[in-house]
C-alpha cells in the first residue's frame, strides 16, 4: 500500500501532528480570507483536508465548502461537522471533483509531493485547474524545501499523546524521508512519509505545464514575505491561465 494511505489513515498521524490545530488553520485561513476578499456562499474546495480544521474555519466565514480527502478515517471524523455549508467525501485529489465550480481550491499543510509517479504530481494540479471557475484561485501551502535541507536533523525523538515518536529523517533522491517508529500497547510500529522535495522554482515549472499563473508569494502563515532560506512554508497563490 502507498505510504501515504497507510499513514495518513491511522489516529498516531494525528497524535504525532496534533500541535497543528484548529487555531493555526484559522490564522492562516483568516488572514487569507482578508488578502482575497472572500464573499458569502463563494464555493471553495479543500483538497486533502484531512479531518477538515481548514474548511470549517472556511464554512465559519460563510462559504460553501466542500473538504475531500483519500483517508476514509479522516473523512468519517470531519463529516461530524457536516452543515448545509459544509460537506465531505473521499475522493481522490488526482482526479477532477467538480468541473469549473470552485472560486477557491485549497491544498493546504504539505498535501501534495506524496506520489511515486512523478506525473501525478501535474495530473492533480491539472485536476485543480479544471475544479476551478476561470476567474478561481488556487492556494497551495508546502514546506518550504530550501530550510527544511538546512534544519535538516537526522534523528529525533517526540513524546507525545503518551507515545514516544523515534524519527529519522534523511534526503534521497530530492525527496524527504522520514521514518517514524513507536511501540503503543506491546506493539511495535513503523510508518514512512515521503515527501518531493518541491522548490519554488519546481512549482513554478509544474504550474505553467498545468496552466495555472503564480500571483502571490507568502513564507508564513502570517503572509509575511518568502525568504527562501529563512521561511518554513512557501505559499502560492495562482489562477487559471
Ligand atoms: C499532511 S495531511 C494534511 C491534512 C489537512 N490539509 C490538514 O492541514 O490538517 C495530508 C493529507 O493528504 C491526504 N491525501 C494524500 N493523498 C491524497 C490524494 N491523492 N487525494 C486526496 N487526499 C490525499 C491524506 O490522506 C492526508 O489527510
Amino acid at each position: 500500500m502507498a505510504w501515504y494511505k497507510d499513514w495518513f489513515n491511522s489516529p498516531y498521524y494525528h497524535i504525532l501532528y496534533g500541535q497543528h490545530s484548529d487555531a493555526e488553520a484559522a490564522l492562516f485561513i483568516n488572514n487569507l480570507s482578508v488578502l482575497l476578499g472572500f464573499e458569502d456562499h463563494q464555493d471553495a474546495l479543500d483538497l486533502a483536508c484531512g479531518k477538515g480544521r481548514h474548511s470549517k474555519q472556511l464554512a465559519s466565514l460563510k462559504l460553501n465548502v466542500t473538504g475531500i480527502d483519500l483517508s476514509e478515517e479522516s473523512i468519517k471524523a470531519a463529516q461530524v461537522f457536516a452543515s448545509n455549508y459544509l460537506n465531505f467525501e473521499v475522493h481522490d485529489m488526482r482526479i477532477v471533483y467538480k468541473k469549473m465550480n470552485f472560486d477557491y481550491v485549497f491544498n493546504l499543510f504539505t498535501s501534495f509531493g506524496y506520489f511515486s509517479n512523478p506525473d501525478d504530481n501535474i495530473t492533480t494540479l491539472a485536476a485543480v485547474k479544471e475544479n476551478l471557475k476561470s476567474n478561481g484561485r488556487f492556494i497551495q501551502d508546502y514546506f518550504n524545501a530550501p530550510y527544511i535541507i538546512k534544519q535538516l536533523v537526522g534523528q529525533h525523538e517526540i513524546n507525545t499523546g503518551g507515545i514516544l515518536f523515534k524519527i529519522t529523517k534523511e534526503i534521497k533522491d530530492h525527496k524527504i524521508i522520514k521514518t517514524i517508529e513507536f511501540n503503543d500497547q506491546g506493539e511495535h510500529f513503523q510508518f514512512s512519509e515521503v515527501v518531493d522535495l518541491l522548490t519554488l522554482s519546481d512549482f513554478e515549472f509544474l504550474y505553467q505545464q498545468a496552466g495555472l499563473k503564480i500571483t502571490h508569494i507568502f513564507g508564513d502563515y502570517h503572509l509575511g514575505h518568502y525568504d527562501p532560506n529563512e521561511s518554513k512554508r512557501l505559499i502560492l497563490i495562482s489562477e487559471p491561465i
